[in-house]
């Protein structure tokens, strides 16, 4: 292993949407929740994170830059995931440029990690999923870490809980599991990208600013003085994630947009039950949930599905192109980007949508 070498690894990796959210943990440190949650992975090129993990024994300790400036490694969560990892770490032997790294020496080398996220950072577009997927994914590669993709969630699951679901594209499960210890806490995927393929995901970027409480600081806070979380979290969500599982196996619109619509607007109900009450969707965010509902009444059946995260902007799903460019159309009218509507911008899931749609 001597010498001056670096040896690098990139990878990408897309964010995810609970369409059945995840608002709870019974246990803080494991990140533990208190129901199971699904979500669809979004497309890779539109919101993802890239991430570059390096070693050399030229590095002195374990550093990260996130969008291209240095943060703090020492929380719990990215020691967890750093631990896990190298707990799991293989040899490695890179014959081009003559480096043998043995299972043993993982223990000494330290890593530089480079992350960009080419979407907002922490404005509720689910940066903390796309990022710790791709932290875990990315060292994983670099280490050899023979892992598959379940158990690399449940790592994943311990930098932010949300990550664990961006492992996997397509529609993702993430079962909360019984043990203490987390073991079977991890995702699972319901169904491939391809099981769905006439979805359009349109996301509204509302407001790109940071949010001012962070998902982890609104949901403890929830369960601490929610009852509305109590009540959603053991009667509401084991049954609603029955349905949500049927209707994504069996291409459902109307059942899926119920769903996602009524557990996006509980999820938002139990930050409102919350003490002192979280706001995370304003003014905008309400005139696109009336826009949409209004539509959606007054076709013979649902159109599209309205979704907000722990933040203003919104995931609008489209039941297929038509839709997509019907409600493109209405968004730009009513809401144009940069006039004062506050609207900043959308970003489709399908760039071509606008020349081919019927
Ligand atoms: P979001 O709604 O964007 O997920 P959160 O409050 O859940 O917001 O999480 C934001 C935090 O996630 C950031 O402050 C940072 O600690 C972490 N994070 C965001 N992007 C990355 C990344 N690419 N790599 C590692 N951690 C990240
Ligand atoms: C509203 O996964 O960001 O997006 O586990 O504390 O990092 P931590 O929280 P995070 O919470 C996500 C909340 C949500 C719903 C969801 O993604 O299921
Ligand atoms: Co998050």
């Amino acid at each position: 292993m001597a010498g001056e070498w670096i040896l690098m690894v990139t990878a990408q990796t897309p964010t995810n949407i609970a369409v059945i959210k995840y608002w709870g943990k019974r246990d803080e440190s494991l990140i533990l929740p208190v129901n199971d949650s699904i979500s669809v992975t979004l497309d890779p090129e539109h919101l993802c994170t890239t991430t570059t993990v390096a070693v050399s024994p030229s590095f002195e300790q374990d550093r990260m830059w996130l969008n291209g400036k240095e943060i703090s490694l020492s929380g719990g969560r990215f020691q967890s995931c750093l631990r896990e990892i190298r707990a799991r770490a293989t040899d490695v032997e890179n014959k081009e440029k003559g480096i043998k790294i043995s299972k043993k020496d993982w223990e000494k080398l330290h890593v530089h990690i480079s992350s960009f996220n080419n979407f907002p950072t922490a404005a509720g577009l689910a940066s903390s999923a796309a990022g710790f997927a791709c932290l875990v994914f990315s060292l994983a590669k670099l280490m050899n870490v023979k892992e598959d993709h379940s158990q690399l969630s449940a790592i994943a699951r311990q930098g932010s809980g949300s990550a664990c679901r961006s492992l996997y594209g397509g529609f993702v499960k993430w079962i909360m599991g019984k043990e203490e210890n987390g073991s079977d806490s991890l995702a699972v995927q319901l169904a491939d990208e391809k099981h769905w393929g006439e979805l359009v995901i349109i996301i509204a970027v509302v407001s790109s600013r940071q949010k001012e409480t962070s998902s982890t600081s609104g949901m403890r806070e929830s369960v601490e003085t929610s009852l509305l979380l109590q009540h959603r979290a053991k009667e509401v969500v084991p049954k609603r994630t029955v349905k949500m599982e049927e209707a994504i196996q069996n291409r459902d619109f109307a059942s899926f947009a119920g769903l996602t619509c009524a557990d996006s607007n509980q999820f938002h109900a139990v930050c409102l039950d919350t003490c002192p009450p979280i706001f995370y969707m304003n003014d905008t965010s309400h005139r696109i949930i009336s826009c949409v509902e209004k539509w959606n009444r007054s076709e013979e059946a649902p159109q599209v599905a309205y979704t907000f995260d722990a933040g203003p902007n919104a995931v609008l799903i489209a039941r297929n192109r038509k839709a997509a460019s019907l409600l493109l159309q209405r968004l730009l009218y009513y809401f144009p980007p940069n006039a004062d509507t506050d609207m900043n911008s959308y970003v489709l899931g399908d760039k071509s949508i606008l020349k081919d749609a019927g």
